[in-house]
C-alpha cells in the first residue's frame, strides 16, 4: 500500500448510524479521555464490531492486530503529528495502520496525509527543511498549522471524508486534519482503529 489509501463504501450505512449515535449518547453523558480536550475521546470496545469489521480490515492491511480504538469529536482541527505513540493505550509493539471511518463533518473536510515518516508523534525542529512550496488550496487548508512545522513536510495528499468509506495511513506517516473550521464546520467526528505489526 502507499502511504495511505481509501476504501469508499466499506461500512454499511446502518454502522455509521449505530457509530454515530454511540458517540452523540457519549458526548452528553460521559467524560471524554482528558488528555485531548477540547476535543471528545472515546475509548470504544471493538470486541463489539469484532466479527463484522477484523475480516473486512484483514483484507485492507493484511494481518493485524488492534490495538486501540475510539469514537471522537474533534472541535479544533488536529495539527501534524503521526501516530506512531501509542500514547493512549502503550503496547509496546510496532504500530501498523491507522483506518479511519468519518461519521459526520462529511463532504467538504478532509485528512491530509505527507510522504514524510516520523517515529514519535510530535516534530521537534530537528528534522531537515523539505523546500517544498504548498500550493494556494493547500496553504488555506493547513493554516493552522506552524510554518517550523510545514517546512518540514511535502507532498500532501488530501483525503476527502465520506460516509461509509475507511481512510487507512500507515501510522508513522506524518498527517493533519484540515483547518475545517475555515468553512464554517464547527465539528468532525469519526470512528479510529489502530493496528500493531
Ligand atoms: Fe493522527
Amino acid at each position: 500500500m502507499d502511504y495511505f489509501s481509501k476504501v469508499e463504501n466499506f461500512l454499511p450505512l446502518q454502522t455509521v448510524e449505530r457509530l454515530r449515535s454511540v458517540l452523540s449518547g457519549w458526548i452528553k453523558t460521559k467524560k471524554p479521555n482528558p488528555k485531548v480536550l477540547p476535543n471528545m475521546m472515546y475509548g470504544f470496545d471493538f470486541k463489539t464490531l469484532q466479527g463484522q469489521l477484523d475480516s473486512k480490515i484483514e483484507e485492507l492491511i493484511g494481518p493485524h492486530q488492534i490495538s486501540d480504538c475510539f469514537l471522537q469529536r474533534c472541535v479544533l482541527p488536529l495539527p501534524i503529528h503521526s501516530d506512531w505513540g501509542d500514547n493512549y493505550q502503550p503496547t509496546g509493539k510496532t504500530p501498523g495502520y491507522a483506518v479511519l471511518f468519518p461519521l459526520d463533518g462529511v463532504g467538504t473536510t478532509h485528512t491530509i496525509v505527507f510522504k514524510e515518516t516520523l517515529k514519535r508523534n510530535q516534530l521537534n525542529g530537528t528534522e531537515p527543511i523539505t523546500g517544498f512550496e504548498f500550493s494556494d488550496e493547500y496553504k488555506k487548508i493547513l493554516s493552522h498549522n506552524k510554518k517550523e512545522d510545514l517546512d518540514r513536510v511535502s507532498n500532501p495528499k488530501k483525503i476527502k471524508w465520506q460516509l461509509g468509506d475507511a481512510i487507512v495511513w500507515d501510522r508513522k506517516h506524518i498527517h493533519c486534519s484540515d483547518n475545517f473550521k475555515d468553512n464554517g464546520t464547527e465539528f468532525k467526528d469519526s470512528f479510529v482503529v489502530f493496528t500493531t505489526k
